[in-house]
């Protein structure tokens, strides 16, 4: 059995038709890879999985329990953290205060994590733990959130594109945190646009298309695979 197992996932917004039975498994402490073209629906797949969008049909289960159908914040507490997008801090509180209202108490199974932790993974944020975090660059805001979601002790933590519009040497910096929060024992699923880094750093990398899983394997698997890349991921 996997840690995370999405089976047959289905999803709607209004009438249109988005995820068409999506089925992946996420073992413990791994990084597992979603990689796709645009609008393939892997940000999609993600707020299902935390019951932001309703599944239309499917399951989602974390260590063996159903969580399919639960609330957002059920699914959290139950040990899914999600980090958006869209890069959600609270623009009037500090970077600590940010850092404070993530925390959890701890999950069972899960690693704990304390403020210092986070300052050690990014000293960026300790140099500017004072200042409202509506002030931060967006690369210092995208570490706020991973902390935050961190905080939550989190069993597995699904990342949306994290490296988007970073500045290559803080993207080094964001992906070494992610090998070291899976290291200690979280689970990463990671939204990557750059099969690069995703072919670096996951164990297995799934591909997306229309809504479906296209491709499961080993990053290895993928770079020998020009037809998959070809169909699926590089710009036409
Ligand atoms: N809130 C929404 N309402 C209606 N349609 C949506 C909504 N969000 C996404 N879609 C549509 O669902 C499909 C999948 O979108 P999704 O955001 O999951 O893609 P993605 O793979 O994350 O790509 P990207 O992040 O590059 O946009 C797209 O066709 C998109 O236009
Ligand atoms: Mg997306």
């Amino acid at each position: 059995m996997s840690l995370l197992e999405v089976q047959g996932l289905h999803a709607h917004y209004g009438k249109s038709h988005i995820l068409h039975g999506v089925t992946l498994a996420v073992p413990e402490a791994a990084i597992v890879s979603l990689l796709g073209r645009n609008g393939s629906g892997r940000s999609t797949t993600l707020k299902a999985i935390m019951g932001l969008v309703p599944p239309s049909a499917g399951a989602v289960s974390l260590a063996g329990r159903d969580l399919t159908g639960r609330r957002p914040y059920d699914i959290c507490r139950q040990g899914i953290g999600f980090v958006p997008e869209e890069r959600l801090v609270f623009p009037n509180l500090t970077v600590e205060e940010n850092l404070v209202m993530g925390m959890q108490k701890p999950v069972t199974g899960a690693p704990a994590w304390s403020i210092t932790q986070m300052y050690d993974y990014f000293p960026r944020l300790k140099e500017r733990r004072a200042v409202r975090a509506g002030y931060l660059s967006g690369g210092e805001q995208q570490m706020l959130t991973i902390c935050r979601s961190l905080l939550g002790n989190p069993r597995v933590l699904l990342i949306d594109e994290p490296t988007e519009g970073l500045a290559p040497q803080i993207v080094e910096v964001v992906m070494d945190v992610i090998l070291d929060i899976a290291r200690r024992g979280v689970a990463v699923v990671l939204v990557e646009q750059k099969l690069t880094i995703a072919l670096k750093i996951a164990a297995r990398v799934m591909v997306m298309g229309h809504g479906e899983i296209v491709f499961t394997g080993t990053p290895a698997d993928l770079a020998r695979d020009p037809e998959i890349r070809r169909t699926w991921l590089e710009v036409a």
